[in-house]
């Protein structure tokens, strides 16, 4: 038997602008457990690398600096690289644009799944959030969502977010970041067998945060 099988672990997963972030920090909330953010880590590495001048096509030397990397995600939300407070900065245009290079390297990805899965066992469980938990890090999670959302809401949303003006370079930017992520060889986003499938597009975020909770209730027979 999978130790991780006692972990209350849930996973939610699905594409950029789908509402995870919001979803799963009140899911979380409602259940009583810890919060991860996922793509913070990919960004952390990404903005750490850029900070070093580092060659972000070159893999080995992307993949020596997330495993030294000294990364602190209190559940206050500050992302701390290195000593730096770099919670503004992994949200910015650079670290945007070139995040998805950084994530495709293998070495970056076996390194924060393996500190993804500790964090989880170190605290009996939590709601991850990112592209590849149902189908990698945790594909024996008590429960798996995958959410959607049309293309012009995800693009709506995300413009939202970002205070832009050109929907159309936010979308061009979605659909982009999206290709890459679905697209490399290492652990692509796509959503697991089993994972249950929420198109947030017409709904809100009090009903997709009851149908989670629902969901995860169920699944653990309460
Ligand atoms: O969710 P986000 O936009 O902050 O994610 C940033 C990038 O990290 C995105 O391009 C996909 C990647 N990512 C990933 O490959 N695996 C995860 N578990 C989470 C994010």
């Amino acid at each position: 038997m999978n130790s991780d099988e006692s972990l209350v672990v849930v996973a939610i997963d699905g594409p950029a602008g789908s509402g995870k972030s919001t979803v799963a920090r009140l899911v979380a909330d409602r259940l009583e457990l810890e919060y991860l953010d996922t793509g913070a880590m990919y960004r952390a590495v990404t903005f750490a690398a850029m900070n070093a001048d580092c060659d972000l096509d070159d893999a080995a030397a992307v993949g020596a600096v997330a495993s030294a990397l000294a990364l602190e995600m209190p559940p206050s939300g500050e992302v701390v690289v290195n000593g730096h407070d770099a919670t503004t900065a992994i949200r910015g245009p650079e670290v945007t644009a070139a995040v998805s290079t950084v994530a495709a390297h293998p070495d970056v990805r076996a390194e924060l799944v393996g500190r993804q899965r500790e964090w989880a066992r170190e605290r009996g469980g939590g709601v991850l959030e990112g592209r590849d938990i149902g189908s990698v890090v945790f594909p024996d999670a008590v429960a798996k969502i995958y959410l959607t959302a049309s293309e012009e809401v995800r693009a709506a949303r995300r413009a939202g977010e970002e205070g832009a003006t050109d929907r159309d370079a936010v979308a061009a930017d979605l659909a982009r970041r999206d290709a890459l992520d679905s697209q490399r060889t290492a652990d692509p986003l796509r959503q697991a067998d089993d994972a249950i499938e929420i198109d947030t597009s017409h709904l809100s975020i009090d009903e997709v945060v009851a149908l989670i909770e629902e969901l995860v209730g169920r699944a653990r027979g309460l």
